[in-house]
């Protein structure tokens, strides 16, 4: 199967491609395509023939979004509506990552795939924009909703963790008021490969078992690399962002669960296998 890897050089882009490396993907960087061009988009789906497209290229840094609304617009909206379009018009299935910041993270459970959406930040309104791009201009879609992740080569939280939890220093002060579901690109990968060459379309949510607060989730990671600097807990308040962070960004599995495949590695063991896989991320 002919596949095109949008993102390619991204931390999720980069594992799908090692993943799929016996079927030659093409995997391409925002040098090699600016998913901002339409005719770029067009040209290189009309160039590979793809059945399908792994669309992961996106705009992730939520901060900077929120200073960037034009950019953001660009790449996470207007980007996916150019690949859904070019997709539609060559025939290929696509495959198109999304978030958690979709929603406004204030219900007192893990969202659904059919819930309402409500983004509070840039990045998420950016996001929720490009998967209605994706459903109005690309029947053959499947929009897949991920949160809280990492893969080799970050950048994420847990990396910023690993080199933080390395040097001397005041206790880190880790948010411990915000929960969700720590998700490895290798989880992601190992969820996603069955579905390939699968049928499913609508919205996905793919996250891992289990659920933590980013305090939390700092605990478990300095313990199992035996870092001895001290983490201490504190509020969202305490540590203000530019962008506001969802209080609740654990995502329900029901359309895997529906399909009967099998669930998300539980997030703790993603974790174990990362650290073990990539000690130094
Ligand atoms: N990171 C998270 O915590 C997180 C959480 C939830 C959902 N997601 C979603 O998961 C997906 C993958 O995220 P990720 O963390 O793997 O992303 P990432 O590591 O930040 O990589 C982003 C990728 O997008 C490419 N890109 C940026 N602007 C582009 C443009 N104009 N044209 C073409 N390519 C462009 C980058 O290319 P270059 O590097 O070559 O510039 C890079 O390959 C995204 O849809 C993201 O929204 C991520």
């Amino acid at each position: 199967m002919a596949i095109i890897i949008t993102g390619g050089t991204g931390m999720l882009g980069r594992t799908l491609s090692r993943r799929l490396a016996a079927q030659q993907p093409v995997s391409l960087g925002s040098k090699d395509l600016d998913i901002g061009d339409a005719q770029s988009c067009d040209a290189v789906l009309a160039r590979h023939r793809p059945q399908l497209v792994l669309h992961c290229a996106a705009m992730t840094a939520v901060d900077r979004c929120e200073g960037e609304r034009e950019a953001a617009f660009r790449v996470n909206a207007l980007g996916a509506a150019n690949i859904a379009a070019a997709c539609a018009r060559h025939g290929a299935r696509l495959v198109a990552f999304s978030t958690d910041y979709v929603f406004a993270g204030d219900l007192p459970r893990p969202y659904r795939e059919d819930d309402a959406p409500g983004a509070r930040t840039v990045y998420g309104a950016s996001k929720l924009a490009g998967e209605q791009a994706v459903r109005e201009l690309c029947p053959d879609h499947l929009i897949v909703r991920v949160a809280w992740l990492y893969g080799p080569g970050g950048p994420s939280f847990i990396h910023t963790m690993l080199r933080l939890g390395t040097q001397d220093g005041p206790p880190l002060k880790v948010v411990d008021d915000q929960i969700g579901n720590p998700t490895s690109t290798d989880a992601v990968a190992d969820a996603l490969m069955p579905l390939l060459q699968a049928d499913e379309t609508g919205i996905m949510h793919m996250s891992c078992e289990g659920e933590v607060t980013w305090y939390r989730l700092a605990l478990e990671l300095f313990a199992l690399r035996g870092f001895t600097r001290q983490v201490i807990p504190c509020t969202t308040a305490q540590f203000p962002r530019p962008a506001p962070r969802p209080a609740n960004s654990r995502l329900e599995k029901g359309a895997l669960l529906l399909q009967g495949r099998p669930s998300m590695m539980d997030w703790r063991a993603a974790l174990h296998r990362f650290i073990k896989d990539y000690p130094h991320g």
